[in-house]
């Protein structure tokens, strides 16, 4: 295949100039000005778009085992290639939890039965994500869990957490925390909720030596917490999700119970300093957060937290933040967090898997009724949004053009 006519933009490479991409079934084989097409060789005309390795969503919810009337990891994975995203990791707040390495093996089959982006698993911290038993962290990571997280909620004993960051120091996924204390939530301090689990988590990171990942980072607080353990040499990182940079608590007035969403949507005083975190390095990834669930359960109230994001994502990104350079916006997208999961990909070097998103600065609006995802809950909707992406590639396969998945 010849991706021919973009604007290529590799971080990775320092690129940002009008080149041809040449892929075969499964690496980026050629880079070059003008590449003339092969014999049978499928064009795909990349002018007036930018052409980038393929993006990754960190943090996605398929549903699958347990909730398909939720989501499928079938159309989860459409959903992904509608967006253009070439591979998500999903969180294993799945029933049965993703705490063994058979349903590790389970979420990969059903991905790859899809046949549309490639689909990493992330697998708990503890047995059931109840917050008590430890797992064996080296047989995960060896079924090709990407990282360890109870994600939805925090694990709520800091000696369990400890021990488990003990026992998985040496094990090369990180632990990704999901910061909100409970029992704090729903009092008048909410950012406290957030900002006290950051710190200790950030502390169990420095105690025990484990990699870190800080998931939908929403307070400026939390924010000040990570620089400040990053001036102590502790390898933490993080990522936003677009609500987070868009919307503030205000939409609950709009939006009665359907706004809710874990973690709550702040201030904005917070949209700025996250904006601001985004601009000056200190958060590494954009993350959705995809979390769709049924038109009734985000009817009801309270109503099940989270909002889809998948197909939203890359023009609600720009929307937040129109000043980002380009270069920056696929780092976010795609080197970091290939960088942060350890996976193959983030990169259009030669040799690298051929995997490419291309996005065009073309406004459109958000129409849920066009969504591949089965949820169809998102404050975007409606929205008028700058950016989206006009193809997607996967393994050298056209996934999506012009929003068509090929399912
Ligand atoms: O709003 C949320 N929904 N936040 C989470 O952390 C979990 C997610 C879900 O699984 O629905």
């Amino acid at each position: 295949m010849l991706v021919s006519g973009g604007r290529v933009i590799d971080p990775t490479q320092e690129l940002d100039r009008r080149i041809d991409v040449r892929l075969d079934g499964a690496r980026v084989i050629e880079l070059g000005e003008h590449l003339k097409p092969l014999d049978d060789e499928m064009v795909v005309d990349a002018s007036g778009a930018y052409v980038a390795p393929g993006f990754i969503d960190m943090h996605v919810h398929l549903r699958e085992p347990g909730f398909p009337e939720k989501e499928t990891i079938a159309t989860g994975s459409a959903a992904a290639g509608a967006g253009g995203f070439t591979a998500v990791a999903c969180m294993p707040n799945t029933q049965p939890a993703i705490d063994r390495s058979d349903v590790v093996a389970q979420i990969r089959d059903l991905a790859a039965q899809a046949g549309l982006a490639r689909v990493y698993p992330i697998a708990a911290i503890t047995r059931g994500r109840a917050g008590r038993e430890l797992l064996d962290y080296a047989a995960l990571a060896a079924a090709h869990a990407v990282g360890f997280s109870d994600d939805g909620q925090s694990v709520d004993d800091p000696r369990v957490l400890f021990d488990a960051a003990q026992r998985a120091r040496d094990v090369a996924p990180r632990f990704i925390s999901h910061c909100e204390d409970e029992r704090l939530k729903t009092s008048a301090a909410p950012d406290a909720a957030e900002e006290i689990i950051v710190a200790r988590d950030l502390i169990v990171a420095e105690a025990s030596g484990k990699k870190w990942h800080i998931a939908h980072v929403s307070t400026a607080g939390s924010l000040a917490l990570i620089r400040w353990a990053r001036s102590r040499g502790i390898d933490v990182t993080c990522e936003v999700t677009p609500h987070h940079l868009y919307f503030t608590s205000e939409l609950a007035s709009e939006w009665g119970a359907k706004a809710a969403v874990n973690p709550p949507l702040r201030r904005s005083s917070d949209i700025a300093a996250l904006r601001e975190g985004v601009l000056d390095g200190t958060i590494d990834a954009f993350a959705t957060d995809h979390a769709p669930h049924t038109a009734q359960e985000k009817a009801s109230d309270p109503a099940a937290p989270g909002f889809t994001g998948l197909e939203i994502a890359i023009g609600a990104y720009a929307l937040a933040l129109p000043e980002l350079s380009v270069t920056r916006f696929v780092e976010l997208l795609s080197t970091n967090p290939a960088r942060i999961l350890g996976v193959d990909g983030g990169s259009l070097r030669l040799g690298s898997p051929a995997d490419v998103t291309i996005f065009a600065d073309r406004p459109w609006t958000v129409d849920v009724a066009h969504f591949y995802s089965k949820g169809r809950c998102t404050p975007f909707e409606g929205k008028r949004l700058p950016r989206r992406a006009t193809a997607t590639i996967v393994g050298g396969r056209l996934v999506m053009r012009d929003g068509k998945v090929r399912t």
